[in-house]
C-alpha cells in the first residue's frame, strides 16, 4: 500500500511542472494527474511524432492530436486554441505500452489560472511560416512552442510602432516578475538613453518555448528552420540584431557585413548574456574597418552586460571560446549619430564600458575585459 502510494505521488504531475514532456508519462491506462491550480489552458506541440501515437493519448475525452490542432478560426496566424481545463482536475491516460510513450518528443505546456483568464495571452507552434501581430493598444505575452528537431524559430519583418516595446526571454512565462530578456527593442544603448531601433535585422533563436513582452503594435514573420548569420549584411543605419550560440554546440565564427555612411558618425554596442557557462568563457568581438585595420575587444567574462565603441566598422566577426556547453545571447546594435561631413581618415576609437547592471547580472562587480588595438595601415 505505502509502496502504491510512493508509486501514485511519483508519478503526480507536480504544480510548478508546466511543461510535461510526452516521453515522462505512464501508460497503460494510468491516470497522469496534471495538479495545476484550476482553471488552466492546456496546449499541445508534437510536430516529431506519430498521429496514430498522439490519437491514443486522452486528456479529458479528447486526444492529443485533436489538442495539437486547435486553432483559432479567427486568427490569421496559427494562434492555437487551448484546451481549457475550467471545474475538474485533468489528467493524460493511454492505454500504449510506457515504451511508445518514452518515444515521443512533444510536449503538453500548461497555464497558469492567471495566463487562462488573459484574452492578451497568446500562444503559437512555430511549425508554419506566419506573421504576428499585435494591435495598437495593448499589453502582449506571446508564447512560441517548437518542437522540431533542432528547436530553430527564424524572425525577419520585424516592423514595430513608435510607441511599441518587445522584450524576449527564453522558457515559459510565469505569474512572477520576469527573469532578465535576452533581447529587447527599445534598447538601452551602453551610455546613453533608450532607443527604439527602426530596423530588427533578421535573427534565429534555439529553444522549444519562449516568449515576448509586447506593448502596442508590432509585426513579424516566424518560421521553423535556422538562418546563418555569417555573411548577412544589415539593412539599416540604425539597426540592432540577435544571435544566440545554442547548448552543446560548438561556436561558429561569423561576420555581419554593417551598413554604415561615412558622411556620419556613430557608435556600435554589444549587449550580452549566457547561461551554463564556464568561467573562462570568452567572447571576441573583431571590428574591421574600411581601410582593413581592425580592433579586437576579447570579453574574459561574459557576465558583464555590454559595451560599445564610439565608430561604426564595415564589419564584424564575432567568435567565442570554451562555450561549447552553454549559451551565449548577443544583441547587437550601430547607432548612427551625426552628420560630420565627409570622411575623418582615422577616428579615436573609444571604449565605453557599461555603468548599468542587468537583472541577472546583479553581484558581479568586477568583471575582467581586454581590449587589443590592432591598427594596421
Ligand atoms: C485586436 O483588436 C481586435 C478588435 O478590437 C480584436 O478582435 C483582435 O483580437 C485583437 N488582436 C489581438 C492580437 O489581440
Ligand atoms: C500595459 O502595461 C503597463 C505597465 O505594466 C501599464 O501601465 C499599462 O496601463 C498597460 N496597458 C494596457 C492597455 O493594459
Ligand atoms: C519579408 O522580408 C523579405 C526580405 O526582406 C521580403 O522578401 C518579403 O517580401 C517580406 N515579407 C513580407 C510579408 O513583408
Ligand atoms: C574563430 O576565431 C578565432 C579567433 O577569433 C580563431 O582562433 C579560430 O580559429 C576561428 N575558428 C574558426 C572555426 O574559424
Ligand atoms: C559625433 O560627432 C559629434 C560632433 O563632433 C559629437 O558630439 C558626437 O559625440 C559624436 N558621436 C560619437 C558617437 O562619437
Ligand atoms: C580558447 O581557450 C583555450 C583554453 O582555455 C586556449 O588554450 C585557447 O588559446 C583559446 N583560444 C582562443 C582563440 O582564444
Amino acid at each position: 500500500m505505502l509502496i502504491l502510494l510512493i508509486f501514485f505521488l511519483l508519478f503526480q504531475l507536480s504544480d510548478s511542472q508546466l511543461v510535461i514532456h510526452l516521453n515522462s508519462l505512464k501508460g497503460e491506462n494510468f491516470q497522469n494527474l496534471i495538479s495545476s491550480t484550476l482553471p488552466y489552458s492546456l496546449y499541445v506541440s508534437a510536430n516529431e511524432d506519430s498521429t496514430e501515437i498522439l490519437k491514443q493519448i486522452f486528456v479529458q475525452g479528447k486526444n492529443l492530436d485533436e489538442i495539437r490542432d486547435l486553432k483559432n478560426s479567427k486568427s490569421t496566424g496559427f494562434l492555437l486554441s487551448p484546451l481549457k481545463i475550467q471545474s475538474s482536475s485533468a489528467h493524460i491516460s493511454s492505454s500504449l505500452p510506457d515504451y511508445q510513450l518514452a518515444s515521443l518528443k512533444g510536449f503538453i505546456y500548461v497555464t497558469t489560472t492567471k495566463q487562462a483568464l488573459d484574452d492578451s495571452f497568446l500562444v503559437y507552434d512555430v511549425a508554419q511560416r506566419q506573421t504576428i501581430r499585435t494591435n495598437h493598444t495593448g499589453n502582449y505575452t506571446l508564447v512560441f512552442l517548437n518542437t522540431n528537431p533542432t528547436y530553430s524559430s527564424t524572425i525577419s519583418n520585424w516592423t514595430q510602432g513608435s510607441s511599441s516595446t518587445a522584450k524576449m526571454y527564453k522558457g515559459y512565462p510565469t505569474d512572477l516578475l520576469e527573469d532578465s530578456f535576452l533581447f529587447s527593442n527599445p534598447v538601452e544603448p551602453v551610455g546613453k538613453d533608450l532607443k527604439l531601433f527602426s530596423v530588427v535585422e533578421k535573427f534565429s533563436v534555439r529553444f522549444p518555448i519562449f516568449y515576448f513582452k509586447i506593448t502596442n503594435s508590432l509585426l513579424f514573420q516566424i518560421e521553423s528552420g535556422s538562418f546563418d548569420l555569417d555573411g548577412y549584411s544589415t539593412a539599416g543605419y540604425d539597426s540592432t540584431g540577435f544571435y544566440m550560440k545554442p547548448r552543446n554546440e560548438k561556436p561558429k565564427n561569423f561576420t555581419i557585413t554593417c551598413m554604415k555612411d561615412n558622411r556620419y558618425n556613430g557608435s556600435t554596442g554589444i549587449l550580452m548574456s549566457g547561461s551554463n557557462l564556464p568561467t573562462d568563457a570568452t567572447l571576441r568581438i573583431k571590428f574591421n574597418a574600411d581601410d582593413s585595420s581592425f580592433s579586437i575587444i576579447e570579453i574574459a567574462d561574459i557576465r558583464i552586460p555590454g559595451f560599445a565603441v564610439n565608430m561604426i566598422y564595415s564589419s564584424l566577426t564575432v567568435s567565442s571560446n570554451n562555450t561549447d556547453d552553454g549559451e551565449v545571447y548577443v544583441q547587437y546594435y550601430i547607432l548612427q549619430d551625426q552628420f560630420v561631413g565627409t570622411t575623418s581618415t582615422v577616428q579615436q576609437t573609444t571604449m565605453i564600458p557599461v555603468t548599468t547592471t542587468k537583472g541577472s547580472n546583479r553581484g558581479y562587480a568586477v568583471w575582467v575585459l581586454i581590449m587589443f588595438l590592432c591598427m594596421i595601415f
